[in-house]
């Protein structure tokens, strides 16, 4: 694992931005993994103004997103589809037809799982794929467990997901229990891997997934055995290393 420090959470974003742009400069057909969360909000800002700069194109890219919450149409203010399209979407040239988030109201989430991973897996898999780390070491909503989940499934969310993830919402009743994640087979097929993090909170799981044996209980710990991962986190995240 590469792993690089910086003094602020901007600078997180813009040395995410800096792989985006080359990836995108040698493939500019690339299949993005994108993430959503407080987290990537700097790369996406950064992305933004890159976009705007002239120095990146996304006129040819496929997405593909981590997760989406279970119950939650497209158009909810709380939905990662909604995220995605205000934090990037509308702002960058990406085809929007090009861009898939899983889906909240599917009925048959193991359907929908075997689907996605395979329209991954048919276009050659993800190219650069971005994670953020929530505190208890999940990477997209991959909670700890006592197996890794290779496939894209339904997951029950963490009492700590939920209780950090209530505040976008008017009350912690409100949070949907369930998501619908990549799973961690898929997530590590990409071929590149970007883990960001920013804040003490999230020292311990970035210490975690850096030292720790791999093992599901630190979902993240899996990222070790991955040849091409780039963490990159202010000095707080790293206060533990
Ligand atoms: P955060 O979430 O970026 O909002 O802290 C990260 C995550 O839970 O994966």
């Amino acid at each position: 694992m590469n792993v690089v420090v910086v003094d602020t959470y901007k600078e997180i974003g813009e040395k995410a931005a800096d792989i985006f742009v080359a990836q995108l400069l040698m493939k500019p057909n690339s299949i993005l993994g994108l993430a959503t969360g407080s987290t990537p909000l700097s790369l996406y800002e950064a992305l933004i103004q890159r976009y705007k700069d002239g120095k990146i194109d996304f006129s040819q890219v496929t997405s593909f997103n981590l997760d989406e919450y279970v119950g939650l149409a497209p158009d909810h203010e709380q939905s990662y589809r909604y995220f995605m399209e205000k934090n990037l979407f509308e702002h960058i040239n990406i085809d929007k037809n090009k861009t898939y988030v899983p889906d909240g109201l599917v009925k048959d989430a193991d359907a929908f799982g075997k689907a996605y991973d395979q329209q991954i897996k048919d276009m050659g898999y993800i190219d650069l794929q971005i994670l953020g780390i929530g505190a208890n070491g999940h990477i997209g909503f991959n909670e700890p467990d006592k197996i890794f989940t290779y496939a894209t499934h339904k997951v029950d969310l963490a009492e700590t997901t939920i209780k950090a993830n209530s505040r976008f919402f008017d009350s912690i009743d409100d949070v949907p229990k369930q998501a619908i994640s990549m799973g961690i087979g898929t997530i590590m097929k990409s071929k590149k891997i970007i883990l960001m993090a920013t804040g003490e909170a999230k020292a311990q799981a970035i210490r975690d997934a850096i030292y720790t044996d791999p093992a599901p209980e630190h979902p993240a710990s899996i990222l070790q055995f991955h040849q091409n991962v780039t963490v990159i986190v202010d000095k707080e995240a790293a206060s533990l290393l």
